[in-house]
């Protein structure tokens, strides 16, 4: 009987053996922390669609930063839900704005924790989307002073790192010339540069109360189905001074991840978005599967796709894990 000289099973034969030749390690370096900031204070309330996540008020998302900081993870990401919502997303641009008063918060409460800030309208404006509305359409460019006014009020307030979401044309440059204009050259710019308009979003915009009024966000945000398209906008981005391209959602888009660090090389991000948490979260409450190994399989699958970084609201429960 014929047997081929290389049996693959010889170094699956026991754990250590698997350790050894491992080619993929998730590690707490990997992850970012996104946190929920809304107006008000003393809250903590649970998301309901988002189990083990919270709203957290100015006061108290310090003392929640120190904790992510303990845990090791290297950065937060926030999002902002304002106490007034206007036609123009001014709470998203305001100096006392919730994020800009919660970034304060955190650099007082935490050593060198990174503070990275989404740089969007949909949780500011009355209508709900990333842009500047005229005549029931999202103007392009418009949107692009009042996302450079956001993104300069975050580093102003003392932001590490700042996050476009919005998906407008020309955003990263427009940011990128505003920052340096301002003495800002050594921020550097997260890009949210492939984004597809995604239904795995869900349980975000009830978090974050920014579910669009009318219509949807298919004119800004890509077609899920394209991919060259995706690597068009990674490009853009990436001329207009994009120092992180992010690929997101993460789990319908891992081709994407790995055409994406194959082709320009760049530290690359996935978002691990709210609906991929929801669903785990929902099938590990009905004792469907195994909610610890899943979770940490799908952070494996996202960086042997080529991710360097990963945004994920299991971040704190992965880094007490590890
Ligand atoms: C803001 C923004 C969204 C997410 C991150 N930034 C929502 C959206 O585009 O509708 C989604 C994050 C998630 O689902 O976890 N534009």
């Amino acid at each position: 009987m014929y047997f081929p000289t290389y049996r693959p099973r010889r170094l699956r034969q026991s754990e250590n053996f698997r350790r050894l030749v491992r080619e993929t390690k998730v590690g707490v370096d990997d992850l970012i922390y996104p946190l929920f900031v809304v107006a008000g204070s003393g809250v903590k309330e649970e998301i309901s669609a988002m189990p083990g996540n919270f709203h957290w008020s100015v006061d108290q998302v310090g003392e929640e930063a120190k904790e992510v900081e303990e845990l090791g993870i290297p950065g937060v990401i926030l999002f902002g839900i304002p106490e007034k919502k206007d036609e123009a997303g001014s709470g998203a641009y305001a100096e006392d704005g919730v994020i800009q008063q919660a970034v304060r918060a955190i650099k007082k409460s935490t050593a060198d924790l990174l503070v990275i800030t989404d740089v969007c309208l949909c949780e500011y404006t009355s209508h709900g989307h990333c842009g500047f509305v005229k005549e029931g359409k999202i103007v392009n460019d418009l949107t692009l002073e009042l996302l450079s006014k956001a993104a300069l009020s975050h580093a102003e307030a003392g932001a590490d790192m700042v996050a476009p979401s919005d998906m407008m044309d020309g955003r990263v440059a427009v940011i990128r010339s505003t920052l340096d204009e301002n003495g800002y050259q050594d921020i550097p710019i997260m890009a949210y540069a492939a984004k597809h308009a995604s239904s795995f979003y869900g349980p975000f915009r009830e978090a974050a109360e920014s579910v669009p009024q009318f219509g949807d966000r298919k004119t800004y945000q890509m077609d899920s189905a394209n991919a060259l398209e995706a690597l068009r906008e990674v490009a853009l981005d990436i001329e207009e001074g994009a120092d992180i391209v992010m690929v997101k959602p993460a789990l319908p888009c891992l081709d994407l991840i790995y055409r994406v660090k194959q082709e320009f090389g760049y530290p690359t991000a996935a978002y691990n978005v709210s609906g991929e948490y929801s669903m785990v979260k929902a099938a590990a409450r009905q004792g469907w599967i195994d909610e610890k190994k899943v979770i940490l399989e799908i952070l494996t699958g996202i960086k042997r796709a080529g991710a360097d970084i990963i945004l994920t609201y299991h971040a704190k429960e992965v880094a007490r894990w590890l």
